[in-house]
């Protein structure tokens, strides 16, 4: 069984198979651990022009991506049976969406339906789609793009590394920013020393504890002077809220900080 498998619904298929055909996704794809099938809503037209957009009802700029394709488009993709099973959790790409974040891609990657990805473009999709094919609707930001295929991507990217095998070394997706609410800690390597500018020391000295520590510290001063917005909902054990007033009190007495 696949650990994880979408459906993509797109104009632009080769918008995928440039950026899967790449790194970490290339090998999980190889390994089997993802599995992505990318369709083009051209082929479930019916016509023999392949359309899928028309002028929107009571004018105004720009086309509306026809309902008629996507739902077929769905009802097929519905209709076959991969090793997990014909269940989807049919998701629409929108700027109006809920806006992904890090807990989003942990459910996902979690997510035992294969999940299948409507991608608009033009001026959007026919609100009908949204109302009888669509489970949810998720936005990357609050922007707007011309179309869902790079919003498909990116949380298929930041989903796909959380599924166990994917990345090389397991600890990396443990210690990232968000995975405990907080900033990323900063990363160095070698030279220990570039145009005057030193590692922290404490880096190289191998005391682990020391390191584990100065990694925290600086975890959540980054993110109070970052995203600050972040520390309003982790939970701080005693140590960190002895570190965040530490740091709020004032210059930090350590070295190297
Ligand atoms: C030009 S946009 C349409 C925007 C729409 N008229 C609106 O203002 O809500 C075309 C398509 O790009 C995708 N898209 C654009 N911005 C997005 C975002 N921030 N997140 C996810 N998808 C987005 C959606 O699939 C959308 O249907």
């Amino acid at each position: 069984m696949k650990d994880i498998g979408f459906d993509i619904i797109t104009i632009f298929p080769e918008i995928f198979h440039a950026y899967l055909g790449e790194s970490i996704l290339k090998r999980a794809l190889q390994k089997q651990l993802l599995d992505i099938k990318v369709y083009n809503l051209r082929d479930f037209t019916t016509d023999k022009h392949r359309t899928v957009d028309d002028y929107p009802y009571g004018g105004g700029p720009g086309m509306v991506m026809k309902i008629e394709p996507i739902y077929n488009a769905v009802q097929a993709i519905k209709a076959a049976d991969y090793k997990n099973g014909t269940e989807r959790l049919t998701v629409m790409l929108s700027p109006q969406g809920k806006v992904f974040n890090q807990e989003m891609a942990e459910d996902l990657s979690k997510e035992k339906r294969r999940i299948l990805f409507i991608c608009g473009r033009y001026e959007g999709i026919d609100e009908r789609v949204r109302e009888s094919l669509v489970d949810e609707e998720i936005s990357i930001g609050d922007y707007v793009m011309t179309g869902g295929e790079l919003a498909a991507l990116v949380i298929i990217d930041s989903v796909a590394r959380l599924v166990p095998g994917v990345l090389g070394d397991e600890e990396s997706a443990k210690e990232e920013s968000f995975t405990w609410g907080v900033l990323d800690y900063p990363h160095y390597t070698r030279p220990p020393e570039f145009m005057g500018m030193k590692v922290p020391e404490v880096l190289l000295s191998g005391n682990h504890r020391e390191i584990l520590q100065w990694r925290r510290r600086e975890a959540i001063k980054r993110t109070l002077q970052k995203r600050p917005d972040l520390l309003k909902s982790v939970e701080l054990n005693e140590e960190d809220k002895k570190i965040l007033e530490d740091i709020n009190r004032g210059p930090c007495p350590e070295k190297n900080t």
